[in-house]
């Protein structure tokens, strides 16, 4: 296992599967080859691309894809954006048996679509569903129709150099009674809509983080691994503390040495010069408790595929970040997700003192470099099989 896992560079395999073992739900999938398409005969305007808010405005169709013990897999069907109608019961209510994907939808400068590794999330969903006990898909299946509700509401990714579409494939379990246990019915749903760049000024602007020991944000033996949206709404708190502390996102610490795991809802990067005089890009190894980004393997890819230097997967502590800083040898850190694709840190505040961290005064080189690298690819100035075309 320890030889496999270095071979993956760190990529956290499950051992043992939870529920995808069992023979009830055996290989079944639904198929996108089924799916049906009632169209929105009312669509609505497209809002202006320079005043996208993030999670405010949706296209004009959604996908929904039911199960049930009894009856397997339903055809999907993509239909006008509506509400759900659930039982007051269903478990993803009750039990938050729900997990979900962020991804996105890049139209390019050859007017173009494209997705960016779409497969990882697909993976990452099939993993999440393993362990919330809900039934397996076939992933190529789910993303032909993903491809397909994008294409239905092609209109929606914007005409913008850095805007997106952003996509939301949502798992959850409605079993309509209140026993903890496995849910006997489930439905998939994926929405969609348009998303304004996180840099809205067009550069960098560096967070200031809290790094306060007495938050967690996942535990081993847990499931910060997995997209769940239970892992999110307890950190709603924390980051309303960070904030009255002045800070703009936490640092999230764990366990006694203090070790640094994530950063908001992005995984955590060092670029930094070792004792040795080596340079080092440094973020913590997925050993349960992080989850296993899509930017986050880009970049350690990326940064591989250069050799220009170190690449290391390994826990971090506070104390190793700290002495770093006060021996000047960190160069820059930073946050990675689909949100921003790089997030500059510009400072820390921790056990009642802040610490400057000089990413911005150092470029951030790196940083930037890593940006416009998955920019080039998303928006098509860069031919990459990392983004392929959906439309
Ligand atoms: C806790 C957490 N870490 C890291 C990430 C970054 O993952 P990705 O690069 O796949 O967006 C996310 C966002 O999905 C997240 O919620």
């Amino acid at each position: 296992m320890a030889a496999l896992r270095k071979a993956l560079h760190g990529r956290f395999i499950q051992p043992l599967p939870f529920c995808l073992g069992s023979l009830r739900f055996a290989s079944s999938s639904f198929k996108a080859a089924d799916l049906t398409i009632e169209r929105n005969s009312a669509p609505k305007p497209k809002p202006d691309p320079s005043k996208l808010l993030f999670g405010k405005q949706f296209s004009d169709h959604m996908l929904t894809i039911y199960w049930s013990e009894k009856d397997g897999w339903q055809a999907p069907q993509i239909k006008p954006f509506q509400n759900l109608s659930l039982h007051p019961a269903a478990s993803a209510l009750h039990y938050s048996i729900e997990l979900f994907e962020g991804m996105k939808a890049f139209r390019g400068v050859d007017n173009h679509i494209r997705l960016f590794r779409p497969m990882l999330n697909m993976e990452r969903m099939h993993r999440s569903a393993d362990r919330c006990c809900l039934p397996p898909f076939e992933k190529a299946e789910m993303l032909e129709c993903i491809r397909k509700l994008v294409e239905v509401d092609q209109d929606w990714v914007p005409q913008s150099a850095d805007a997106s579409l952003y996509i939301r494939p949502t798992f959850i379990g409605i079993e309509p009674s209140l026993g903890v246990s496995r849910a006997s019915h489930a439905l998939i749903f994926v929405i969609i809509g348009p998303v304004g760049p996180y840099f809205t000024t067009g550069t960098f602007n560096p967070v200031s983080l809290l790094a306060d020991p007495a938050f967690v944000r996942a535990c081993r033996g847990g499931v910060g691994a997995y997209k769940m949206g239970g892992n999110y709404g307890p950190t709603i708190a924390v980051q309303s503390e960070a904030l009255k502390q002045g800070c703009q996102q936490v640092l999230w610490l764990y366990g006694d040495d203090e070790q640094i795991t994530e950063v908001g809802t992005m995984n955590l990067f060092i670029y930094w010069t070792t004792e040795s005089g080596e340079k080092e890009l440094l973020t913590p190894p997925l050993d349960g408790i992080i989850l296993p980004g899509v930017t986050r393997q880009s970049l350690l890819d990326l940064a591989r595929q250069w050799g220009e230097f170190k690449v290391t997967e390994r826990t971090i502590t506070m104390k190793e970040l700290i002495g770093g800083l006060e021996a000047g040898r960190i160069l820059e850190v930073f946050g990675a997700g689909t949100a921003c694709v790089v997030c500059p840190v510009g400072s820390l505040l921790y056990k009642g003192q802040t610490y400057q961290i000089p990413t911005m005064e150092n470029g951030p080189d790196l940083a930037k470099r890593f940006f416009k690298e998955l920019n080039d690819i998303q928006y098509g100035h860069k031919q990459s099989d990392w983004a392929p075309l959906v439309v």
